[in-house]
């Protein structure tokens, strides 16, 4: 063999630049999603963190809207493709717009209305995989396609819920209803500890 030919098998050099992006190529869109498939663990993980989290937060403070407020933004930062997370409050016969992260919403649903008013009035997670299917879906955000709605209990009297939006059609599933129901509960029981 020729040290000319012996040259060409040898594989080209990688340059820093070319090293460095490839380290930090992103996995293709498929891949990354396919990490938040229930197969894989990774939300029950997730929310079991958040548990934590938010008892950190929560821990030795007293004031309601702050802790809600704590509540909202810890969602809107850890949770993937959500673009709206906060709280409705019940006020006489609607909910009134609490803290949340996100576009500015309406601030009142009337009981019935709305995703938020269905669960609401039914005392039911409500998961929307596509709101532009839900009859009376109430449009606060023209990026959100999917939603999810969770009640707040104090035993058994409704305190209002809690309202996550997403642009990805099919963003919640049972595990993130599960997780958020875990969530408020830990919050309610913290407030209820305060004398809610
Ligand atoms: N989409 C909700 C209204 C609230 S916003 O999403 C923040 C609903 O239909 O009740």
């Amino acid at each position: 063999m020729s040290p000319q030919s012996a040259k060409k098998k040898t594989a080209p050099k990688q340059t820093r630049a070319s090293a460095a992006k490839k380290a930090t190529k992103k996995r293709p869109a498929a891949k990354r999603r396919a990490a938040l498939t229930p197969e894989n663990n990774i939300k029950p993980k997730l929310y079991a963190s958040l548990v934590v989290q938010l008892l950190s937060l929560l821990k030795g403070e007293h004031d309601f809207i702050a802790n809600a407020a704590n509540f909202s933004a810890l969602l809107f930062n850890s949770l993937p493709n959500v673009n709206w997370a906060g709280f409705y409050f019940l006020q006489g016969d609607e909910l009134v717009l609490g803290p949340f992260q996100g576009n500015p919403a309406c601030v009142r649903i009337p009981m019935g209305k709305g995703v938020c008013g269905v669960a609401a009035q039914q005392c039911e997670t409500i998961i929307v995989p596509n709101v532009h299917e839900f009859p009376g879906h109430i449009a606060c955000d023209v990026a959100s396609n999917a939603e999810i709605v969770v009640p707040l209990f104090d035993g058994e009297r409704l305190l209002g819920v809690l309202d996550l939006d997403s642009p990805t059609i099919g963003r919640f599933d049972d595990q993130d209803a599960e997780g958020l129901n875990e969530l408020v509960t830990v919050f309610v029981a913290h407030e209820e500890g305060l004398g809610l």
